[in-house]
């Protein structure tokens, strides 16, 4: 029987991003997944830095591909929403 794998979001702790709030971050999706039943198949995995610290706090997501910076450490469900978002097409006239 095949195993479905869990998707992630990687929310920078590092130490730009966890000053602006990237630890609450992942607390608060971690409790807005638990709280839709959705913890499990979406997993939140702290990361130390993305090199993004600018402009952090700063997540992406796997499988999906999006990355996300600015994230609002007050409104988990706006960082979800952002994350589960796919990502936009390549433009076509970029090289391959
Ligand atoms: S500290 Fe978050 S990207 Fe560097």
């Amino acid at each position: 029987m095949p195993v479905e794998s869990p998707s992630y979001l990687m929310i920078c702790t590092g130490p730009n991003c966890g000053e602006r709030g990237g630890r609450t971050l992942v607390r608060g999706l971690r409790d807005l997944l638990i709280e839709r039943g959705q913890h499990g198949p979406t997993r939140v995995a702290p990361v130390s830095c993305f090199g993004q610290c600018a402009t952090g706090p700063y997540g992406c997501a796997w499988p999906n591909g999006a990355f996300v910076t600015g994230l609002d450490a007050s409104r988990p469900e706006v960082a979800l929403a952002a994350l589960s978002a796919q990502p936009a097409p390549a433009n076509p006239a970029d090289p391959a």
